[in-house]
């Protein structure tokens, strides 16, 4: 049977009249012939001319579909460029392989809310002088502080293991944008801290306050947009 690597099966993508073929633990299956792949890519999502092992474990049905289609070959094993890591991290990764991509997604959701949060609770407190709300948006600009870092020290995380640390901008936008986030978070909550009475009788202060505060949502959307480009990247057309 024909033996293809990851390289030579990228060719077979739909594109151009070409077959379309895909693979899954080491089969390489000719799924031309389904109207379900005729585009080439499954779902608005999934290319052929790759590997979707991992992929069709997301998917509303199993990998019974494929035997509806022909095996054409067989796919080689993939020399893994694997990041060299401590014994104990090894261990403990083999262990519950749920740490290796999920911590980082599971905890952003935190600095996100809390960030949009204390925003959305100043912006309430201006419009309704009801003094609770003002305290709100202190205590959601506390819990964001306690979170960044998490998000920030997870997001290292999956970066030195998924993407083996290697340069890129969505990356490096990122490090810049969380480190703006942390900061100007830990200024506007020591701001208010020192001053209460900030948004009570409105000054300079006041204005560079609200400016901190209300800079947060835009920065979040950056480093969250940036993230999600990596784990969804944008369809070009
Ligand atoms: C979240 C991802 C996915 C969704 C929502 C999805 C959805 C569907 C649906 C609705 C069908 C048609 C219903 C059926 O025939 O049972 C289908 C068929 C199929 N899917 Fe998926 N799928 C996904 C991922 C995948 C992946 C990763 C693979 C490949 C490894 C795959 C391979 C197939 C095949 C071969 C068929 C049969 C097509 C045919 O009979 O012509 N799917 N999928
Ligand atoms: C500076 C440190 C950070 C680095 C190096 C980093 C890196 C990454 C990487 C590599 C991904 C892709 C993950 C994957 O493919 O599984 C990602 C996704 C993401 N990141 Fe970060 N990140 C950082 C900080 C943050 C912070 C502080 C937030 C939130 C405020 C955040 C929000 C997100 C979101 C929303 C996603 C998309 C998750 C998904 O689609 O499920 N990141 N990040």
């Amino acid at each position: 049977m024909k033996e293809f690597d990851r390289e030579s099966l990228k060719e077979f993508n739909g594109k151009d009249g070409k077959p379309v073929y895909i693979a899954h633990q080491g089969r390489v299956i000719d799924v031309t012939a389904s109207k379900f792949w005729k585009t080439g890519q499954h779902m608005k999502r999934h290319p052929s001319g790759t590997d979707l092992t991992t992929e069709i474990e997301a998917a509303p049905h199993g990998p019974e579909v494929l035997d509806r289609y022909p095996q054409v070959g067989v796919l080689k094993k993939k020399e893994e460029s694997t990041r060299p890591m401590p014994q104990w991290l090894a261990g403990l990764l083999d262990r519950f392989p749920l740490l290796r991509r999920h911590p980082h997604p599971m905890v952003v959701h935190f600095p996100i809310v809390f960030s949009f949060s204390a925003v959305l609770f100043t912006f309430l407190y201006l419009i309704t002088g009801y003094t609770p709300f003002e305290t709100t948006a202190l205590h959601c600009l506390g819990g964001g502080i306690l979170f960044a870092p998490v998000a920030i020290l997870t997001g290292y995380f999956t970066w030195w293991l998924n993407y083996l640390a290697k340069p890129m901008r969505a990356v490096a936008v990122k490090i810049r944008f969380s480190v703006l986030l942390l900061g100007f978070s830990i200024l506007a909550f020591v701001y208010r801290v020192l001053n209460p009475e900030i948004l009570v009788s409105l000054s300079g202060g006041s204005v560079l306050y609200l400016l901190l505060v209300f800079s947060l949502i835009p920065i979040v959307a950056v480093i969250g947009w940036f993230g999600a480009t990596l784990t969804f990247p944008v369809e070009k057309n």
